[in-house]
């Protein structure tokens, strides 16, 4: 009888310390991100932007000061999902056009694959842009239990088209609606959070259409904002905070139906912010498009209640795109891939230890002609780091988004000391010949692994006109 009792409690400890085991190797994991969301358009970064959320949960949380992602996109989306470097799968080169026949290729298993082997439930909720022109390449067949959302870079947040085409659906069904899609996103989120079993753990991946061009947004938003002149900053201040209050309803979701002290919550933009249309990146150089500061040093955090161990300060460590998707894994309790580029950062996000990631390469893009690497203090670029070469301000009253002339012909050859120069004003090449030599010769390191950019034209067989007006796949 007590060797039966005694065994019975075993059973229970082991029976406990595996449930608890399992649940806290399997946390919930929300990765939100912002599509371009500028370094100086978070509430972390200045006074000017509203995101009292947001800015909660990354002053609560960690906030990462040298997470890098490309300069568009589809490029950064492909190393979030995919793990690797956008040149090593083809995708280095600007985005996916609607009638590209491009996409991050089959032959990669991608982050909600490997979730889902893990036991999670997986959900997007966003915009993809990573390919549909074939059925393979979409949310639904690439490991999302469900999707909804858009195909493409870019469209109207109401009327949900890209020029002749719609573009918005529930999994592999065209969802017809006009409402602003920050509020179908939101209310979509909350449904699968108060529909999921709590006890099966969740990856949901939220990829908002805000604050990308077209600048949209309802009008009470816009106008909390009504001191700001400019109309352009005006519509994406109202943007972001739009955002952010979608945000803090998924949270309040989050912590209603006891999901909170089980997850952890990852917010990124994208790439750098688009100056032509409201956002803004000061101190940083360059925007949107290019391998500057402005166009790869993204906002973000990280934030848990229960799974950070040091908490409330921010983190210097090096991160690149795709260490989300080893970082992500990691998190999980998931073994990371052989071969991937991303580096598991989750002991950085959790313990506050060093990055283990030594240097970041901006881009090796054979179509621009362009690379960039930076290490723990250097950055070396070669050829034109894009349109947008120089310091934007924010825009000004009489409505320019580009007040200040443009930066056209640039060495070859730059180097900079971010530490002491984040906002590269000074070009140290000539003056550390030896500094050159060695990012260099790492560069080339990386220049011998890539491959060429696939950029190929558009499709007229893309045409929205044979799918009954809808973006749609089936032409490749
Ligand atoms: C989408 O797929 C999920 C998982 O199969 C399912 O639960 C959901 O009902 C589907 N939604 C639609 C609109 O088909
Ligand atoms: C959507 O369609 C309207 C009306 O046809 C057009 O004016 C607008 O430019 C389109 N929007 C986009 C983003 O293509
Ligand atoms: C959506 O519904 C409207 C009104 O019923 C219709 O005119 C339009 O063609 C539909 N759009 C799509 C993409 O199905
Ligand atoms: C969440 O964790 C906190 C701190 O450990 C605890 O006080 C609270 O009761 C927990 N809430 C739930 C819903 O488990
Ligand atoms: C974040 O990075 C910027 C630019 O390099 C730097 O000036 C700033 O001190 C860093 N913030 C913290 C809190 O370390
Ligand atoms: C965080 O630190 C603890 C204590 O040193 C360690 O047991 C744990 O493995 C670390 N977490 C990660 C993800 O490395
Ligand atoms: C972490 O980095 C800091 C600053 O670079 C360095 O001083 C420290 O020695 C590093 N710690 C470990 C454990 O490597
Ligand atoms: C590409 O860039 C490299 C390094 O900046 C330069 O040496 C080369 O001449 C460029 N090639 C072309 C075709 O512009």
């Amino acid at each position: 009888m007590a060797m039966r009792g005694s065994r019975l409690i075993m059973f229970l400890v082991l029976l406990y310390t595996y449930i608890d085991y399992n649940v806290s190797q399997s946390p919930h994991i929300i990765f939100i991100v912002a599509d371009d969301l500028g370094w100086n358009d978070v509430s972390w970064h200045t006074d000017e932007i509203l995101m009292p959320n947001l800015d909660t949960m990354a002053r609560a949380g960690v906030i990462l000061n040298n997470s890098y992602v490309q300069p568009m996109c589809s490029p950064s989306r492909s190393a979030f999902m995919s793990g690797y470097f956008p040149f090593h799968t083809g995708l280095q080169h600007d985005v996916i056009g609607a009638s590209q026949a491009n996409f991050l290729e089959s032959k990669y298993k991608i982050l909600p694959q490997y979730l889902k082997e893990k036991g999670y439930a997986t959900h997007i909720v966003g915009k993809w842009h990573l390919g549909f022109c074939n059925w393979k390449y979409t949310p639904t067949y690439r490991g999302f239990d469900s999707y909804l959302g858009y195909y493409v870079a870019a469209e109207d947040y109401y009327q949900h088209n890209a020029s002749n085409g719609y573009d918005f659906r529930f999994n592999t069904s065209v969802l017809n609606t006009t409402e602003y899609s920050l509020d179908v996103f939101t209310r979509r989120a909350k449904e699968i959070l108060t529909t999921h079993s709590i006890n099966t753990p969740l990856f949901l991946y939220l990829p908002f259409q805000n604050v990308h061009a077209p600048l949209e947004v309802p009008e009470i938003y816009e106008k909390k904002f009504a001191n700001i002149q400019n109309r352009n900053r005006r519509q994406y201040s109202g943007m972001v905070y739009a955002l952010d209050e979608a945000v803090g309803q998924i949270m309040k979701v989050l912590d209603d139906q006891g999901y909170m002290n089980n997850s952890v919550i990852m917010f990124t933009t994208d790439n750098g912010g688009p100056v032509v249309s409201g956002a803004n990146n000061l101190p940083l150089r360059g925007a949107k498009t290019t391998i500057w500061e402005g166009g790869t040093r993204g906002a973000a955090f990280v934030y848990s209640p229960t799974y950070l161990h040091k908490t409330q300060y921010t983190h210097n460590g090096l991160m690149h795109a795709a260490d989300w998707f080893s970082t992500i894994l990691g998190a999980a309790g998931v073994d990371i891939p052989d071969g991937v580029d991303g580096l598991n950062l989750w002991d950085m996000m959790s313990n506050g230890s060093n990055s283990t990631r030594q240097e970041v390469v901006h881009n090796i893009d054979d179509m621009y002609n362009n690379s960039a690497i930076r290490d723990s203090r250097y950055k070396l670029m070669f050829g034109n780091p894009g349109r947008y070469n120089t310091w934007y301000p924010l825009p000004g009253v009489d409505g320019l988004c580009q007040p200040v002339s443009e930066i056209t012909d640039l060495p070859d050859v730059q180097l900079f000391d971010l530490l002491e120069d984040p906002g590269e004003h000074y070009n140290i090449a000539d003056q550390n010949p030896h500094i050159v030599q060695r990012l260099t010769d790492r560069l080339n390191f990386y220049k011998k692994t890539a491959i060429p950019a696939r950029y190929p034209k558009g499709d007229p067989e893309s045409n929205p006109d044979n799918f009954g007006g809808v973006w749609s796949p089936g032409w490749c």
